[in-house]
């Protein structure tokens, strides 16, 4: 095969975008995969020559992430996530129903070629749930009876109504705007107005102000940015990079896209300023595949700011030079993992690299290199504007600035919402009404989820905790990305415990033996429990599993996986108990585990 010329010349022009050629393949294929309908041998084979790859290593690649098909799809692909907050939304249901009215199963293709139907893992459209994709647009709060006129292509896109945030939001200020997208609306609005001064404050500066800022990551960790960036080393003649991780893929997490389709330009000023602080010409954002959307918005976003000198060289002739790529993933939680994102940004499969050496010292094409989450770079911009004593003041002690918080499951209100690091309870996200407006239905809280997937669950007595890194770290949880997935009393622990580890299990990159072998041994232990086929034993040996990959992981994707089981195993024992005593799932019997217990006779607590 042969791109045709249009291609051909978007390929020479991605191909410009990159230091290293073989960056360039995710892109690559996609085009090819667009062009053939899936990706052939021949696909395959002329990826390789462009890139001066064998096909070895462009099949090797391309087998690792999930966008690319290996055999033909129909006309409209319809995608259904199906992970935990949709899921509580009725998605099974909805799969379930879409794969009988057209008479196929999961994956498969109707015998005219017209439908595709698959399942797929969290979306970062949680709010939204459920979240569908017809052909890479959005389609949210999806019911069963939508899918009619998904059918009938009668419903192609239906975007989420983000709520908007009580007082005045901050990294939110401009999201609600009419064309908020557009450099006119971020320029009317103060933006770009000080990058001059900015890109001719000294670097050394701007990582001061960020240190005293108490700027903490937004991607899960919450490790001081300010200190990260003071180990780059001083001595090193290569180049730096930045690296954005917009790869948003924690399933409750749907912030940073926020973000990259409202405000795209506040990201694209932050990363400049602070490609600057760092001594880096270029920076990378690297967008999770499925944000068609985004890249596009971002894409838009960056000529517009070329265009009017923001980026490129001598910047407002400050002498300044920043480069920004946009770059696509394809279909990898794992390349969410800094060192996977790295490896999958050269072109390769998204598995993390051994630590030490860390990205500061050897990470993009073996420079220095800083990867920050969107949210975490969007606040540098905040941080210069306002002062790095106003941003730590904003927060809590050490937890500085303002936070995104992502609330989805059953409440009223899912929503984004931005309030202070730390001045706003668990409780006050879940039952405020300015933010998720209580349980919807009017049932009891069960359990929640703080900080996405790989967060010990809480349960409704412990949500008195002020949602900054520290406080829900001492309540025994992690804030993590700040994602609150709530359930009400009719979910049951032990499927909520499954349905996550099925994600993990999906999502195991395989490089380790801990992880690859025992999310699969979990995942069946569940399986057994839920269908009533469990024993005592199984308890314990599921405890004994997930302690066999705790701590003992090349990556910390065997800790996140393992939050699931462990945390349900320690505070709703009894829900285990009930299916191996029981023989079935107490929904079976009954809408709420209270009710199970009593009908089983036994005694209800207080
Ligand atoms: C399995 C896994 C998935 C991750 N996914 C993301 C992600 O989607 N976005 C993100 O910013 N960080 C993610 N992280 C954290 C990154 O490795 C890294 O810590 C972060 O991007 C650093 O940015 P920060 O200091 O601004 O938080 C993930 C980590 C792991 C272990
Ligand atoms: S812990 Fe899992 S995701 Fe991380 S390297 Fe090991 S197999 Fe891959
Ligand atoms: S989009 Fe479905 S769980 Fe996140």
């Amino acid at each position: 095969m042969e791109f045709t010329p249009e291609r051909k010349a978007k390929f020479e022009r991605i191909l410009k975008r990159y230091p290293v050629k073989r960056s360039a393949i995710l892109p690559a294929l996609f085009l090819a995969q667009d062009q053939e309908g899936q990706l052939t041998r021949d696909a395959i084979e002329y990826v390789g020559r462009l890139l001066d790859l064998t096909p070895a290593q462009v099949h090797d690649t391309a087998t690792y992430y999930s966008m690319f098909h290996f055999k033909p799809r129909g006309k409209t692909h319809i995608e259904i996530c199906t992970n935990l907050s949709c899921a509580l939304s009725g998605a099974d249901e909805m799969l379930a129903k879409a794969c009988q009215r057209l008479g196929v199963r999961e994956g498969e293709t109707t015998a005219d070629g017209r439908f595709t139907v698959s399942r797929v893992e969290c979306l970062a459209a949680c709010g939204g749930a459920v979240a569908v994709q017809v052909n890479g647009e959005w389609v949210e709060n999806a019911r069963e009876e939508d899918l009619s006129k998904i059918l009938s292509g009668a419903l192609s896109y239906r975007p989420f109504q983000w709520p908007s945030s009580p007082g005045d939001p901050v990294l939110l200020r401009n999201a609600w705007k009419q064309d908020s997208q557009s450099i006119q609306v971020y320029e009317e609005g103060g933006g770009y107005k000080n990058l001059q001064k900015h890109l001719s404050m000294s670097p050394d500066d701007i990582i001061e102000q960020v240190k005293r800022s108490a700027l903490r990551g937004r991607g899960g960790a919450g490790f001081p940015t300010g200190l990260k960036w003071s180990f780059l080393p001083k001595d090193n003649p290569k180049p730096r990079y930045l690296v954005v991780n917009a790869d948003e893929s924690e399933p409750g997490t749907y912030k940073d896209r926020l973000i990259i389709e409202n405000d795209p330009h506040q990201l694209i000023e932050a990363s400049i300023v602070s490609s600057h602080a760092i001594r880096s010409r270029m920076c990378f954002i690297y967008v999770r595949g499925e944000f068609w959307q985004g890249i596009r918005t971002l894409e838009t976003a960056v000529a517009e700011a070329y265009a009017a000198g923001y980026l490129g060289q001598n910047i407002l002739g400050t002498g300044v030079d920043v480069d920004i790529v946009v770059h696509g993933g394809a279909g990898a939680y794992e390349c969410g993992e800094e060192t996977a994102l790295l490896e999958s940004l050269e072109g390769k499969r998204g598995q993390p690299r051994l630590k030490p050496p860390f990205p500061a010292s050897h990470g993009l094409y073996g420079c220095p290199t800083i990867v920050n989450n969107v949210e975490t770079i969007a606040c540098v911009s905040v941080i210069l504007e306002k002062g790095a004593e106003w941003f730590a003041a904003w927060g809590t002690e050490k937890n500085g600035g303002p936070k995104l918080y992502c609330v989805s499951g059953h409440v009223e209100r899912p929503g984004t919402y931005e309030a202070p690091m730390g001045r706003i309870t668990l409780r006050d996200l879940i039952y405020g009404p300015e933010y998720g407006g209580g349980i919807r239905g009017g049932r009891e809280l069960r359990a929640v989820v703080p900080g996405g997937s790989s967060t010990p669950v809480m349960t409704s007595d412990e949500i008195d905790v002020a949602l900054d890194f520290d406080s829900v770290a001492k309540a025994g949880s992690m804030l993590g990305s700040a994602a609150t997935i709530v359930m009400d009393d009719s979910v049951c622990m032990v499927w909520m415990a499954l349905k996550l580890t099925y994600f993990y299990k999906h999502e195991s990159c395989g490089k380790c033996s801990p992880c690859r072998e025992g999310t699969g041994w979990m995942l069946q232990l569940l399986e057994r429990i839920e269908n009533g086929q469990g024993s005592e034993k199984d308890l314990e040996t599921l405890w004994g599993v997930s302690d066999a990959i705790g701590g003992k992981t090349l990556c910390p994707f065997g800790d996140a996986a393992i939050a699931p089981p462990q945390s349900t195993l320690k505070k709703f024992r009894e829900e285990y108990q009930y299916h191996v005593r029981e023989k079935h799932c107490w929904r079976k019997v009954a809408r709420s585990f209270k009710e199970a217990r009593a009908k089983a006779g036994q005694v209800v607590p207080a």
